[in-house]
């Protein structure tokens, strides 16, 4: 399909444009108007991106800058700032969470609230540490209001960011943190309970399947599997490694 300039201008969500109207000869000029907008209208207009670049082609850097100011979904609406990721940009580990909740929301960070201590911990576990050979991410990367669920349409915009992160990571695996994150990483609806202890393929690094943080705050009883997944991690890295 061959998209005219003007169908691309509106991909770029450039068009419709304002026009002046021409004038018919003969008429009067209309009066003029004030078309200066006060600070709180410029402050309403939706930020520019730093580039129109595809994200599939962008740097870490640009790619950040991009996702800061995102404004894809209506989720840009609510949040306090976007929450990009943490850690090593050169990292063998990248772990992988659904959203931000409302303390990452404020810091920029994921996983500050009580479920990052507990995340913190299963890596402590595997003698992992954040930031040391470790990144970690969200699917999404702004927080859903009251911390609902995600949207197929966040999801999809979302979507490749986290797929350029993974490519300019080169992680050798990555271990996905609940149903969530392992669905939207797999293209998968099966449960998590069907997806825990295999190997799976995200655009050709292999990934893992293991119990949210969160999830388990909640359900002590399933700690002793996410300890066999978190093993299960740990042992496919080694047989990775040269
Ligand atoms: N839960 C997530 O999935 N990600 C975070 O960053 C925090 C909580």
């Amino acid at each position: 399909m061959t998209l005219t300039l003007e169908d691309r201008l509106h991909e770029l969500e450039l068009l419709p444009a304002w026009k002046p109207r021409q004038r018919t000869s003969g008429t009067a000029p209309s009066p003029a108007i004030d078309i200066t907008a006060s600070a709180e209208q410029i402050s309403q207009l939706p930020s520019i991106q730093p580039t129109a670049q595809p994200i599939a082609s962008l740097d870490w850097q640009t790619l950040q800058q991009v996702v800061s100011n995102c404004q894809a979904c209506a989720l840009a609406k609510t949040r306090t700032q976007t929450v990009f990721g943490v850690g090593d940009t050169d990292a063998d580990w990248l772990f992988v969470g659904e959203a931000p909740g409302a303390e990452e929301d404020k810091r920029g960070e994921p996983f500050v609230g009580a479920a990052g201590q507990l995340l913190d911990n299963m890596l402590a576990a595997i003698r992992l540490r954040r930031g040391e050979n470790v990144y970690i991410a969200n699917v999404l990367k702004c927080r859903p209001p009251e911390n609902r669920d995600p949207q197929g349409e966040e999801v999809k915009k979302c979507d490749p960011y986290l797929k350029r992160q993974v490519e300019l990571i080169r992680p050798k695996l990555i271990v996905a943190l609940g149903k969530f994150a392992a669905q939207s990483l797999l293209g998968s609806e099966e449960t998590i309970a069907s997806m825990r202890g295999k190997l799976h393929d995200y655009n050709g690094v292999p990934v893992i399947v293991t119990y949210h943080p969160a999830f388990l705050l909640r359900s002590l009883n399933e700690k002793a599997k996410a300890w066999e997944d978190l093993c299960f991690a740990r042992a496919t890295m080694s047989s990775l490694m040269p």
